[in-house]
């Protein structure tokens, strides 16, 4: 570019240059008409020679930027390095260079989101599978003659029952995951007391802890302290939280509760469990992830229960975090403006 500017510069002062010689030589030595007339001609055949070869210079440089984009446009570089123009346009060199690696970036995330939502219509047919398969099973044995042993005929009803609600559980789930990600899931924030809140959900789901032998411990003062927050929302992130704890872990206590700082309340769900490793840790919130996956099954778990706490979480601009020891226990907690 600067070359450019430089040769066309030069190429200006020379027409210039030739125009005041011109007008010093007219009138210095008054020339005669015929003189006037030569020198005319002198000087539009010099300014032409020059504009001719400023052309032709201009030319040189478009033709080169032009295979550039015919080159970009047919794929034919990997890599901006390879992208290269002469001197006179390293400017736009540069800025091509940044246009190409943009591209390439947005290409790559396209990729990237088309593999994502591939491994997830793979995931969801998998989910869809196993308790349609069952019920599929359990009916087809009732009707083969099963239905009239009164042996097995109610378990089997009971079993085909179970799977109809994981479906249900899942197809939930799946209704949440698309609203989230359409930006459809509507969120309503109101102040509310964080005891009674907590209180009730404990009272709700203690029978599910006692079911195995647990107890589902209150760990919070009874307190006006109220929060802000999408109650519905929390709740459904909160019974998530608690019914995992409950199932992660086979003998002592799960906890529920709130610490207060100057700004936040913090709300936490502890439980002594089976724990959860430090490699599994990070990827516990992903879509369908389970550290077992068929003990989740086999406990109704659709592994969206975090992914979707997650976003819940992130809705009210704070963020889910987990503190865990495997064969120890595990403490789920999240942030809420006061
Ligand atoms: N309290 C916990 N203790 C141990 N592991 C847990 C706990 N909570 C979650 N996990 C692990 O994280 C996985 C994902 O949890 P979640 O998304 O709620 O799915 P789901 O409960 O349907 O399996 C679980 O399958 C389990 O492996
Ligand atoms: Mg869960």
């Amino acid at each position: 570019m600067k070359k450019h500017i430089i040769t066309k510069n030069i190429s200006s002062l020379i027409i210039l240059f030739s125009f005041i010689l011109f007008l010093v030589l007219f009138i210095y030595f008054s020339p005669s008409s015929l003189e006037s007339a030569l020198l005319l001609i002198l000087f539009v055949l010099f300014n032409s020679i020059v504009l001719f070869f400023l052309k032709q210079e201009r030319r040189k440089e478009l033709e080169e930027i032009k295979n550039v984009i015919k080159k970009i446009r047919l794929n034919e570089f990997q890599d901006s390095g390879e992208i290269f123009l002469s001197d006179s346009l390293k400017e736009l060199e540069t800025e091509i260079k940044a246009m190409f690696s943009r591209s390439q970036l947005d290409i790559q995330n396209l990729k990237k989101l088309e593999q994502v939502r591939t491994e997830f219509l793979g995931n969801v047919s998998q989910e869809l599978r196993t308790p349609i398969f069952s019920i599929q099973g359990y009916l087809e044995t009732l009707l083969d003659g099963a239905l009239n042993d009164s042996n097995v005929n109610h378990n089997f009803l009971q079993k085909a029952h179970r799977h109809t609600i994981n479906l249900n559980t899942l197809l939930n789930d799946l209704i949440d995951i698309s609203m989230i990600e359409s930006g459809n899931m509507k969120m309503s924030f109101r102040y509310f007391n964080i005891s009674q809140f907590l209180k009730t959900l404990v009272s709700e789901l203690s029978p599910e802890a006692e079911k195995k032998g647990l107890s589902l411990i209150p760990n919070f003062p009874s307190s006006d302290l109220e929060l802000y927050g999408d109650k519905q929302r929390l709740k459904q992130v909160l019974v998530n939280l608690i019914l995992n704890a409950i199932k992660y872990t086979e003998d002592g206590s799960v906890e529920v509760g709130f610490t207060e700082t100057i700004e936040f309340g913090i709300i936490f769900v502890r439980d002594t469990g089976i724990g959860i490793s430090d490699s599994d840790l990070p990827r516990i919130f992903e879509r369908f992830y389970r550290v077992d996956k068929d003990r989740s099954r086999e406990q109704g778990g659709t592994g969206l229960g975090l992914a979707i706490a997650k976003h819940i979480i992130e809705a009210h601009s704070s963020k889910i975090e987990v503190k865990s020891t495997p064969g120890r226990g595990s403490e789920f907690f999240f942030r809420l403006k006061k």
